[in-house]
């Protein structure tokens, strides 16, 4: 064969390669005919209606829209034109940093300011004596709610759900929505009570809450497992952000006057490197002179929560969100609110790829009791720490036992549950040790 029939067969091969994984990798479909119009590709329609009358002045926003997508490394995103466009308009957060892998610790530390050792996306919850970003939200009188897209019906609890597969019609039903990347409901003392529980919504009881004008003050959007990259590319969620995110920027009743959406990914894809990810600023209360520009200020998800404490003045947590070197408050909050980062040099910057290694209660193979947060620490809200009823505060971090390796015992930690009895149900939550 000569080099160039060679050539062309290797070319032809190639095509025909890139042809058929064309075939079979999922092209964008919108789950409805708009953000706001309610859908049964959503399963269930929305039959709850929030009721919130006040709204609590922030320093700097009055509302706070995160926005989470899986799994992509800070280059990927940075080079993707949707986000790229989307730079322009707000501040683009140049080293912020994911916790550690896989996906669950990371959602969890967004809520709770810590991971509790948790390495892996098994089914867990974390007891009621354990406080959360909703204890500090509400203690303010603050009103929030999480949007889980494709969760089948308000404050599901399974471990995952699969639905009719409106992507490819005709195909077999699709696992769209997935407990790991639902924080809240993790958390029993948001599980486990009533009134908070309503407030782990579905999409459509978005399009619902944002048309009624009831949309809340702090709120957490998880998009489906196709939408947020995870199964998909970037290229499928820019898509997704052009008909759900970009519409929405532009309607005063979701991005208000004093709107902040942070746009981020819940970890970086190349573990063996460090765990910078893509996060965005934007919404109407980031200031003018400041968009289209970058801050190179270390920040890690723990500053979602020093954030939202400085902007309200919120109690604290205890835990990694009073912690100064991972918990810097985005700059253009600092400023106004009067805290004062700390500067951590690029060669300091912890190393945030580690998985599985940290003992807590939520490693079977390294497992400590849940401890009592430090509660002599002061947060960027500069309130006290927040104190969950039942809580233990002579359970102390250093007066904890050494770590125990459950897995060697044929064990696993008490806080973790069986997918398989969850899986597609919304079971009766449960209680401490009575959890399936
Ligand atoms: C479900 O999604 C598909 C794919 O985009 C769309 O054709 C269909 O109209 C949607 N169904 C409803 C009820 O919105
Ligand atoms: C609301 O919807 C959920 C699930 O879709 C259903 O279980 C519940 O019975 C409904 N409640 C009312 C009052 O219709
Ligand atoms: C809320 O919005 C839904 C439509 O999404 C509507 O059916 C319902 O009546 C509204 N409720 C109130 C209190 O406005
Ligand atoms: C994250 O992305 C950045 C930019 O692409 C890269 O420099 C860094 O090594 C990545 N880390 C991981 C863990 O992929
Ligand atoms: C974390 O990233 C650093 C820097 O790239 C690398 O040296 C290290 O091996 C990574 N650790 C893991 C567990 O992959
Ligand atoms: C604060 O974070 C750094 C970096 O992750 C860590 O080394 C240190 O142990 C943390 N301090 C506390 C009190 O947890
Ligand atoms: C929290 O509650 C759990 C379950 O009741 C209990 O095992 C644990 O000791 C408590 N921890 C703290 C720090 O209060
Ligand atoms: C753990 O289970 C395996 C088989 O499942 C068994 O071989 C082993 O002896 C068990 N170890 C203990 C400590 O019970």
């Amino acid at each position: 064969m000569s080099t160039s029939t060679f050539l062309s067969a290797f070319l032809l091969a190639a095509s025909s390669v890139r042809l058929a994984a064309a075939a079979t990798a999922l092209v964008f479909e919108p789950p409805s005919t708009g953000p706001l119009v309610q859908t049964a590709n959503y399963t269930s329609f929305s039959n709850t209606t929030l009721n919130d009358k006040t709204v609590v002045k922030g320093k700097v926003f009055n509302r706070i829209i995160h926005v989470w997508l899986e799994n992509t490394d800070f280059a990927t995103a940075a080079s993707t034109p949707t986000f790229e466009s989307l730079a322009e308009k707000g501040i683009l957060l140049t080293s912020h940093h994911s916790v550690t892998h896989p996906s669950e610790p990371n959602y969890i530390a967004s809520a709770g300011g810590d991971f509790f050792g948790a390495g892996d996306d098994n089914m867990y919850h974390i007891p009621s004596n354990i406080s959360s970003v909703v204890d500090l939200l509400e203690d303010k009188g603050i009103s929030w709610a999480s949007y889980q897209e494709n969760m089948p019906t308000g404050g599901f609890y399974g471990f995952d759900y699969t639905a009719t597969n409106y992507i490819q019609p005709g195909a077999a039903p699709y696992t769209y929505y997935m407990r790991k990347h639902n924080p809240l409901v993790i958390f029993d003392a948001v599980s486990q009570d009533p009134d908070r529980v309503k407030r782990i919504r579905t999409f459509n009881d978005f399009a619902n809450d944002v048309v009624n004008g009831t949309l809340p003050q702090w709120i957490f959007v998880t998009p489906n497992m196709v939408n947020d990259a995870h199964d998909t590319t970037i290229d499928f969620a820019a898509s997704f952000l052009e008909y759900w995110l970009l519409p929405l920027l532009t309607d005063p009743r979701v991005n208000g006057e004093d709107t902040l959406i942070l746009l981020t990914f819940d970890e970086n894809h190349t573990s063996t490197e460090q765990n910078t990810v893509f996060a965005l600023a934007i919404g109407n209360a980031v200031p003018h002179n400041l968009r289209g520009t970058t801050d190179d200020t270390v920040y890690t998800h723990y500053s979602l929560l020093s954030t939202v404490q400085a902007n309200w003045n919120l109690k604290s947590l205890g835990r990694q969100d009073t912690n100064a070197t991972v918990s810097n408050v985005f700059s253009f909050v600092a400023e106004k609110t009067g805290y004062k980062n700390v500067h951590v040099p690029v060669n300091e910057v912890p190393m945030f790829n580690l998985s599985g290694v940290a003992p807590g209660p939520l490693n079977s193979a390294a497992f400590v009791p849940f401890a009592a947060p430090n509660l002599k620490a002061r947060g960027a809200g500069g309130g006290s720490v927040f104190i969950r009823p039942g809580l233990n505060e002579k359970l102390t971090a250093a007066s904890l036992p050494p770590p125990v390796d459950l897995t060697a015992l044929n064990k696993t930690t008490p806080w973790q549950m069986s997918p398989e009895t969850t899986s597609g149900k919304d079971i009766i939550p449960c209680a401490g040790s009575s959890c399936p």
